[in-house]
C-alpha cells in the first residue's frame, strides 16, 4: 500500500466559552502533509493543535474547511470511516482486556478470521517489541509497555495515516527521548503518513520531516527543525524553537556587502541585506547563545558586560552575562574560557547567522 498524503484546507473550529463567549480553537488553518511524512503540530498549550488533529482524526467537525485523506474530502465522513490510527497520551487502552484483545479489538470490529487476526496481532506486537506479552493487562505494563501497545493497535489496522496526540508525554524523560527514535524508526519503516502533536520542541526537532509551529489557533511558521532554528519569521518562534537572546540593534546603514547595526553603541556589520533594515530603524537581533563569543574585557572590541552566571554542564558552560537590562545567554564549548560571576567581559557576535527581525525601540 503506498502512502497517501493529507490536506488541510481553510478549516476553523469555535467553541463556546463560559466567559469569553464564543472563541476559535482553530482559525483559518491550512496545511499539506506528503505522502510518508512525519509532520509535527508544535506550540504551547491552548494553541489549537489536539483541535486541528481531532478535525483530521474526524473525532471533531470543522465548522469550515475541508480535510483531505489521499484524493478523498473526509469532511463530511465519521472517525471509523476514515481508516486511521489514534494514538493518545493517556494510552486509552481497555483495561479489562489482554494485550492480544486490546491489539485485535479493531480487528474484531472488521469481522477479520480468527487465524488472520492472531497472524495480525503477533506480528504488529513484535514489531512494536513486545513479543510474548499477549496475556499481560494492561496495569501490568510500564507506561512504556503500553504505549507500545497503544501503537501497535493503532497500527495493526493498516491505517491510511497515523495520528499522534502528545504519546510521549506521561514517560519520564529518558523513556521519552529513546520512545522518539522507535516511534520515528516504526514510522520510516511502514512508510505511513504521520502527523504528531506536541508541545516539546525539542522531542518536534528530533522526530520531525517538517514542523507547523501554531500560535492561537493559527500557523505562526512551518519548515524543517533547521529551517526555523535558523530563519525564524517571528520573536515568537525564535523563542518557541530552541534558546534565544533577543537584542535590540538600530540600522545606520545598508551597503552592498552587509548591513550595519549599531549594537549598544557598537558598531557591528552583518553580511547581507534584510527586508526588514531601513536606515535609523529599530531591529531585532535573533543570537543564539553558541554564537556568541565570550573573552576577557582586555578584548576592545565587542559588547562590554558582566558576567550575572556560570553553569557548567560537562561539555559546554552556561553563562548569563548582563549588558545593562538585557541578560544574554552564552553557551561557550572551549575549556579554556573560565569567568566567574562578577568578571567583567567582552562578547562578539558573529557576522552571519544572525536573523534580523523587525520592531524594538532603539
Ligand atoms: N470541547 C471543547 N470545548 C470548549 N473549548 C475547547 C474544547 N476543545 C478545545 N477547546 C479550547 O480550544 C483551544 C485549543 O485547544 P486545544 O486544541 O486542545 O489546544 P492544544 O492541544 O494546543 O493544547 C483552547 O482554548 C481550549 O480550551
Ligand atoms: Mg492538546
Amino acid at each position: 500500500m503506498s502512502a497517501v498524503g493529507i490536506r488541510v484546507e481553510h478549516v476553523s473550529k469555535r467553541f463556546s466559552h463560559r466567559v469569553k463567549g464564543l472563541v476559535y480553537a482553530v482559525q483559518d488553518v491550512s496545511l499539506t502533509v506528503q505522502p510518508g511524512e512525519l509532520l509535527t503540530l508544535l506550540g504551547p498549550s491552548g494553541c489549537g493543535k489536539t483541535t486541528t488533529l481531532r478535525m483530521i482524526a474526524g473525532f471533531e467537525r470543522p465548522d469550515a474547511g475541508r480535510v483531505f485523506i489521499g484524493e478523498q474530502d473526509v469532511t463530511d465522513l465519521m472517525a471509523n470511516q476514515r481508516n486511521i490510527g489514534f494514538v493518545f497520551q493517556n494510552y486509552a487502552l481497555f483495561p479489562h482486556l489482554t494485550v492480544f484483545e486490546n491489539v485485535a479489538y479493531g480487528l474484531r470490529v472488521k469481522r477479520m478470521d480468527g487465524a488472520e487476526i492472531a497472524t495480525a496481532v503477533h506480528d504488529v506486537l513484535q514489531m512494536v517489541g513486545l513479543a510474548g506479552y499477549d496475556r499481560q493487562f494492561p496495569n501490568q505494563l510500564s507506561g512504556g509497555e503500553q504505549q507500545r501497545v497503544a501503537l501497535a493497535r493503532a497500527t495493526v489496522i493498516r491505517p491510511r495515516v497515523l495520528l499522534f496526540d502528545e504519546p510521549l508525554s506521561n514517560l519520564d524523560a529518558k523513556l521519552r527521548v529513546h520512545m522518539r527514535r522507535e516511534l520515528q524508526q516504526l514510522q520510516k519503516q511502514l512508510s505511513i503518513t504521520a502527523v504528531y502533536v506536541t508541545h516539546d520542541q525539542e522531542e518536534a526537532m528530533a522526530i520531525s520531516d517538517r514542523i507547523v509551529v501554531m500560535s492561537q489557533g493559527a500557523i505562526a511558521q512551518e519548515g524543517t527543525a533547521e529551517s526555523l532554528y535558523r530563519q525564524p519569521a517571528s520573536e515568537f518562534v525564535a523563542q518557541f524553537i530552541g534558546r534565544t537572546n533577543l537584542l535590540t540593534a538600530r540600522v545606520l546603514s545598508v551597503e552592498a556587502d552587509g548591513t550595519v547595526l549599531d549594537v549598544r553603541g557598537v558598531r557591528l556589520t552583518l553580511s547581507g541585506q534584510s527586508p526588514h533594515a531601513q536606515v535609523g530603524r529599530p531591529v531585532r537581533l535573533v543570537v543564539r547563545p553558541e554564537v556568541v563569543g565570550i573573552a576577557g574585557p582586555e578584548r576592545a572590541i565587542g559588547l562590554a558586560g558582566v558576567v550575572a552566571a556560570r553553569m557548567f554542564l560537562g561539555e559546554k558552560v552556561e553563562y548569563h552575562v548582563r549588558l545593562g537590562d538585557d541578560l544574554v545567554q552564552v553557551t561557550s564549548y572551549n575549556p579554556r574560557n573560565v569567568f566567574a560571576p562578577g568578571d567583567a567581559v567582552t562578547l562578539t557576535l558573529p557576522t552571519e547567522g544572525i536573523p534580523l527581525l523587525p520592531g524594538g525601540t532603539a
